[in-house]
């Protein structure tokens, strides 16, 4: 729990929440994540290997902020198997695909029905379609995506890791999706509290809301 007490201002709650990501290799996961924790992007980024570990935290009002646990996937089919473990336990899932690829469109549906079938009930879900500064390549028009997104009760937002363009957008967004409030955290974290994630937590100290608290795991 952490309570951040400001110059006369009330105290700040801060929820935390397992975030994983999932979706083809080389769609752009890892960029995304590295964009949102660290502001950098490399032209040229080792596959990841198993999952990658990130922090980062999110205002989401003058009270309330949003601390994202981040389980950033390798997409390689050699690492199928492994998704569960990280996507059991997650309250919220991007589930991401490349603007260019059409079939990075088809496994990131693919990716959306493994959890709604398997994953918690409540996960939030974001279909992100990245890669969006290409848009001369573009095989996924948005509207095809947004009225997917739209059927499945997804989220939707189109992002490019490499402009920057809509990544923060994309995490304020889930994060004002997830449910702040006290009671049902509580509730939810009994149901689900092997990983702890979910907890509301309160912090006593300014540096726990830090918006610097990345931590690359890759
Ligand atoms: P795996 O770890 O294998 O699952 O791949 P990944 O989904 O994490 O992809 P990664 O972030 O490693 O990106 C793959 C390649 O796409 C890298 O060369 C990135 O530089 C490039 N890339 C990622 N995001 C963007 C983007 O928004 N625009 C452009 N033009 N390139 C991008
Ligand atoms: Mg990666």
């Amino acid at each position: 729990m952490s309570i951040s007490r400001g110059s006369g201002a009330g105290a700040t709650k801060t929820f935390n929440f397992k975030l994983v990501l999932l979706g083809e290799s080389a769609v752009g996961k890892s960029s995304l994540v590295v964009r949102f924790v660290k502001d950098q992007f490399d032209d040229y980024r080792e596959s990841t290997i198993g999952a990658a570990f990130f922090t980062q935290v999110v205002p989401v009002d003058d009270q309330t902020t949003v601390k994202f646990e981040i389980w950033d996937t390798a997409g390689q089919e050699r690492y199928k198997s492994l998704a569960p473990m990280y996507y059991r336990n997650a309250q919220c899932a991007v589930v991401v695909f490349d603007i260019t690829q059409e079939a990075s469109f088809e496994k990131a549906k693919t990716w959306v029905k493994e959890l709604q079938r398997q994953a918690d009930p409540d996960i939030v879900i974001a279909l992100v379609g990245n890669k969006n500064d290409l848009t001369s390549r573009r095989a996924v028009p948005a509207e095809e995506a947004q009225a997917y997104a739209d059927e499945a009760g997804l989220l939707f937002q189109e992002t490019s890791a490499k402009t920057g363009a809509n990544v923060g957008d994309l995490f304020k967004a889930i994060a004002k999706k997830m449910p702040l409030d006290s009671q049902k955290q509580s509730q939810k974290g009994g149901r689900t509290s092997a990983s702890g994630a979910n907890r509301p937590s309160v912090d006593l100290s300014n540096g726990g809301a830090s918006n610097a608290a990345g931590n690359c795991a890759c």
